[in-house]
């Protein structure tokens, strides 16, 4: 199944009155249980296309469908609702509540669900060991190194079991060994459960790691290419 078809995607800015132009024409496709990156100097939109893929932004001209839906016939509640059932989002800035714990911020996307006590507990818990952060349920992120943080944001993205993942350089600011370990964690989950992964990267590694990378120069695709296997 066609889990994100975006048809001739343009998005641009505007930037005190003038217009940036930050995806030119993009039509992409991503099936069910692909482990892609898109690759691409500073700049080039990679950013932007995951905001939109995860219809977190609106896009200037073109489509977007997800899982077969077209984002533009949706209502701003059923839009919501796609994001919170159905996507996990691990973004540069890791997004987490410094106010919360390692544990209240995992289980935050299963509360927003109305999901039963004792469910979350045990979705929360399982996660935890996913991510091999067990023994860390009660510090606050800032107590944290930025490996560890970018687990949370992980195991807070798999809880609610979305069909697929957006990644925004989720290797960013890690060295490279918690950067491989992140990666296996979230090739596990592809492998075990299907997930569909949509990185965006500089990183080599996360690029070796990818089963597909496409390449995006100045809002627009460059290449595109699937690795044998
Ligand atoms: N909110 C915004 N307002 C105006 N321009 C923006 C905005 N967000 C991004 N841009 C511009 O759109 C273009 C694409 O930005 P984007 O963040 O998608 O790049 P990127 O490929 O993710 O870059 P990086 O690798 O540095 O994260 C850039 O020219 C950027 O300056
Ligand atoms: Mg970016």
């Amino acid at each position: 199944m066609t889990v994100v078809k975006a048809e001739n995607v343009v998005k641009d800015y505007s930037l005190n009155g003038i217009a940036v132009h930050a995806l030119r024409g993009v039509s992409l496709n991503f099936e069910g249980g692909e482990f892609a990156a898109i690759a691409g100097p500073s700049g080039s939109g990679k950013s932007t296309f995951l905001h939109l893929a995860g219809c977190l932004d609106t896009i200037t001209s073109g489509s977007i469908s997800i899982g077969g839906s077209d984002t533009a016939r949706l209502s701003k509640t059923d839009l919501a609702l796609l994001r919170r059932n159905s996507i996990g989002f691990i973004f540069q800035a890791y997004n987490l509540i410094p106010v919360l714990s390692v544990m209240e911020n995992i289980s935050f996307p299963l509360t927003l669900l109305g999901v039963d006590k004792k469910e979350i507990r045990a979705r929360t818990e399982a996660a935890l060991l996913e991510v091999g952060l067990e023994g860390m349920e009660n510090r606050r992120p800032k107590e944290m190194s930025g490996g560890q943080q970018q687990r949370v944001a992980i195991a807070r993205a798999l809880v609610k079991r979305p069909s697929l993942i957006l990644a925004d350089e989720p290797t960013a600011n890690l060295d490279s060994k918690t950067g491989r370990e992140i990666l296996e964690i979230m090739l596990k989950l592809n492998q075990t459960e299907g997930t569909t992964f949509i990185f965006s990267t500089h990183d080599s590694m996360v690029m070796e790691f990818a089963r597909r990378i496409v390449r995006i120069r100045d809002g627009m695709i460059e290449s595109d290419e699937v690795k044998s296997a």
